[in-house]
């Protein structure tokens, strides 16, 4: 065999599963069609990528199988990638609670994961693109544009759909039918919504705007921030949330999160009757949207002019602005991919293919998708971890 391990995909994953398997001692090559290593983390977090949630657990990711990440996670917790950082010295922020991005460039992690694959002396070839994979007596021949591979295990670790314009492919996928392996259904994750062309109209005024609320969907509620766009909703409440909505399914905002409107409303009703409902936005939401609110629904009389059940239905509608997203912007702007490669085809110790020796599945393309806020990249750097341990 030319290598030990071949692993395609030089993104979050694959880089950190190149230097487990070299420091084992494995002779590691890394494959990839992009003419960088680690695009994604280049763009993450804004350019400073949240490489890690100190709060991860197993219950802030999605899979058909909500067990399956725990035992990757567990043997390689957010602690352990933090002290990687700190030994190659990279400056690191808290901005949310738990959510650790670089305090300069996201460029540190990927000069990091290269280090490391250079001081595990595991091999890096860019713009190289597989075109054909056989199964061969002790493992696997890959036919590139360049040349010839054989190798005794192989890692899959080309990550989802979301953003093609990145270098995002089915090759994973592809792989696992060429091979039998059962797949499900992919959608986007952690996407804004688009919106109806009068909703989109009537909130186009808004956007930029930033406001703190709770939303709810398909079971969940996130309380994070959301913010209009010039083609919808988007912000950290809307990213998370989009990851439990399902198509033509109600979204439900509440604009007022942790106050009680209905008996706000009706005590200065009886205080200040002059007083308007707008009055009592403005103190809450940012003066456009409140005014927006008002004249859309007829709030701007003194609230004396109101009966108890009109106040009523408002505080119900600030609490609960039930809305039927168009859809969402696809994996064009999408973090990441839901579904994939079905976790019981895989080992949750090794991530190797149950009915495939030698063949892995690592990162985005498997099954199990983060939370916003790190735990994705969490997610890459535990699986690669677990199959370098074993390829
Ligand atoms: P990843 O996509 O990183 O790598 C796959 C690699 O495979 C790529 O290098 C690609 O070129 C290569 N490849 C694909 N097809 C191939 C083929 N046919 N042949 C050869 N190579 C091929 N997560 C998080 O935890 N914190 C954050 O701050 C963010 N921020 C963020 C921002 C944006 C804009 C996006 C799109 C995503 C995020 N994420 C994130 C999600 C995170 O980037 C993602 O979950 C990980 O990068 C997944 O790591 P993988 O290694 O599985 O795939």
């Amino acid at each position: 065999m030319d290598f030990d391990v071949v692993i395609i995909g030089a993104g979050a994953a694959g880089l950190m599963c190149a230097a487990t398997a070299g420091y084992r001692g494995r002779r590691v090559l890394v494959l990839d069609h992009a003419r960088k290593a680690g695009q994604k983390i280049l763009m993450s977090g804004g350019g400073r990528c949240n490489f890690t949630n100190l709060n991860s657990t197993p219950s802030q990711f999605l899979s058909a199988n909500p067990r399956f990440c725990i035992s990757a996670l567990r043997r390689y917790p957010p602690s352990t990638f933090l002290e990687l950082v700190d030994r190659h010295g990279i400056e690191h922020v808290e901005k949310a609670a738990g959510q650790l991005f670089c305090a300069g460039k996201a460029k540190d992690i990927v000069d990091m994961l290269l280090t490391e694959c250079e001081w595990a002396g595991a091999e890096i070839r860019l713009n190289t693109s597989v075109t054909a994979i056989d199964a061969i007596e002790g493992g696997y021949r890959l036919a590139t544009n360049n040349d010839t591979i054989t190798t005794e295990s192989l890692v899959i670790a080309t990550g989802g759909l979301s953003i093609p314009t990145m270098g995002a492919t089915p090759f994973g996928y592809e792989i696992a039918r060429q091979f039998g392996i059962d797949l499900l259904p992919t959608r986007a994750g952690l996407v804004p919504f688009t919106l109806h062309p009068d909703l989109k109209e009537r909130l186009a005024p808004l956007a930029g705007m930033s406001v703190p609320v709770a939303a709810t969907a398909g079971g969940m509620r996130f309380e994070e921030p959301m913010l209009f766009t010039h083609r919808g909703l988007s912000g950290p409440a809307m990213l998370q949330i989009s990851s439990f909505w399902q198509p033509g399914e109600p979204l439900v905002i509440d604009l007022l999160p942790g106050r009680d409107a209905a008996a706000e409303l009706a005590e200065r009703r009886a205080a200040h009757p002059q007083g308007t409902v707008l009055h009592y936005l403005d103190e809450h939401l940012p003066r456009r949207l409140s005014r927006m609110l008002c004249d859309w629904h007829g709030w701007s009389r003194p609230l004396q002019e109101h009966s108890r059940d009109d106040l009523a239905a408002a505080a119900d509608h600030l609490h609960h602005w039930s809305i039927r997203p168009a859809g969402t912007e696809g994996y064009r702007t999408a973090e990441v991919t839901l579904g994939g490669v079905d976790t019981r085809e895989l080992s949750s110790q090794t991530m190797e293919a149950r009915n495939q020796p030698g063949l892995f599945f690592i990162g985005e393309v498997v099954d199990v998708t983060g939370h916003l806020g790190g735990h994705n990249f969490q997610w890459a750097w535990a699986s690669g971890v677990a199959a370098g341990q074993a390829a």
